[in-house]
């Protein structure tokens, strides 16, 4: 059996359904950096099952537990990976951050379901400066987004204005105990899922947001189902408009019921100079200015040669475990790319705009850290 050296990265993962196996395929895709998943804890035999099989296919000898602590107990992980579901997140990340034994840690969006625990978490890692903590917004290394921040980022379009968001997609797949469907687990649709696109939003216009307005609700998705004589509560199409501190704009569209389109998401960023999209899973980027007009609009296809496994998310997952690792390996010199605050930050806009749909009025983001004080 291939064995870990003393200078393999030894990685845990805690949650193996859905995304904590596609982190141990993403992590065999990067046993030629030196790294192997050594221990993985899960309740559910299935999904335990499902990754030893994995893991026996990669040759990876594998120690299972039934719950985090005795994974963290082990010794065994230099780094631990939490892809449980969203509402666990706040137990197992301050458990992790208050052991003994120092683990970095890739937590998978959202940091957690609310504000209160979000800080609580920032607030008790600052005490563990021998802790690497990245958040799981991987979108950000999609390669045409990727792409659409480095055409912002020269200033080809110059100061941002406008950040519209399309996603139109399928609905929610199942997940174990179905634990996603319901607000008290998941946080809501908009922290869910939509913290990757008020990050992205972030990035794009280089502030942070001051107020959210926002109108959705339950429409199509759902109706049918019932679990333990409840009907899920989460959301499943929404319009969000976010307004950020340097005058800037930024607007989500999501259709969870949109499976007949050609592009999952579709991203305009305008600038006072120029216009630039990206469109997932086309990989396409597109990009001109005001002078040239329409006929010079340039359009590029977006790849990533590092790139050695697609996934579930073109090949995001995989970038984001080379630039956690490379924080890693540089014992934190380069922090991760995305950390705690984006992590935070992220879930309040989020919780901004599930508010603004109970409250049908604008939530200011200071009222949100406000509310939710611990
Ligand atoms: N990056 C992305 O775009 C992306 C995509 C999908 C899911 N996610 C996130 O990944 C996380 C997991 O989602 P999923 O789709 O894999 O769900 P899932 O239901 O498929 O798997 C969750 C697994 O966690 C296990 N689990 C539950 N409580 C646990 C605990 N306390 N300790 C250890 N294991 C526990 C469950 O038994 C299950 O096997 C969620 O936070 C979700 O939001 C991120």
């Amino acid at each position: 059996m291939a064995a870990a050296n003393h200078n393999t990265v030894k990685y845990g993962i805690i949650g193996v359904g859905m995304m904590g196996r596609e982190h141990l395929i993403n992590l065999y895709h990067l046993r030629g950096e030196g790294v192997a998943v050594v221990a993985i804890a899960d309740p559910h035999i299935p999904s335990q099952q499902l990754a030893l099989e994995l893991a026996q296919s990669f040759n990876w000898p594998l120690k299972i537990f039934s719950g985090h602590q005795e994974l963290l107990n082990s010794g065994l992980c230099d780094v631990v990976i939490v892809s449980t579901p969203n509402m666990t997140h706040y137990q197992v990340l301050m458990d992790i951050i208050n052991h003994p034994k120092p683990h970095h840690v890739l937590v998978e969006k959202p940091l957690c379901t609310t504000v209160a625990h979000c800080k609580e978490v920032v607030n008790a890692a600052r005490k563990r400066p021998d802790i690497l903590v990245q958040v799981g917004l991987e979108y950000r290394y999609m390669p045409p987004v990727a792409k659409l921040f480095e055409i912002v980022k020269e200033g080809s379009l110059g100061q941002v204005k406008m950040v519209a968001i399309r996603e139109h997609r399928f609905p929610f797949l199942v997940k174990v105990n179905n634990w996603n469907r319901f607000n008290e687990n998941t946080g809501g649709t908009l922290v869910e899922k939509c913290c990757h696109f008020f990050d992205l939003m972030r990035l794009f216009v280089g502030a942070n947001p001051v107020r959210v307005m926002a109108s959705g609700a339950i429409d199509v998705n759902h109706k049918n189902e019932i679990y333990d004589g409840r009907v899920p509560d989460i959301i499943d199409n929404a319009y969000v408009i976010v307004e950020f501190e340097n005058g800037s704009r930024g607007m989500l569209d999501l259709c969870m019921f949109a499976e007949g389109s050609k592009n999952e998401q579709e991203i305009s960023v305008v600038g006072e100079i120029g216009k630039g999209e990206a469109f997932v899973p086309e990989s396409i980027v597109r990009f001109g200015t005001r002078v040239a007009g329409r006929d010079a609009v340039q359009t590029l296809k977006a790849d990533d040669d590092r790139i050695k496994y697609d996934g579930l998310h073109h090949g995001s997952s995989y970038l984001e475990h080379l630039n956690f690792l490379s924080a890693i390996r540089t014992k934190g010199e380069k922090a991760p790319a995305v950390d705690l605050q984006d992590g935070l930050i992220s879930v309040a806009m989020g919780v901004a705009a599930q508010l603004s749909i109970e409250k049908g009025r604008f939530v200011t983001i200071e009222e949100t850290m406000a509310e939710h004080k611990f």
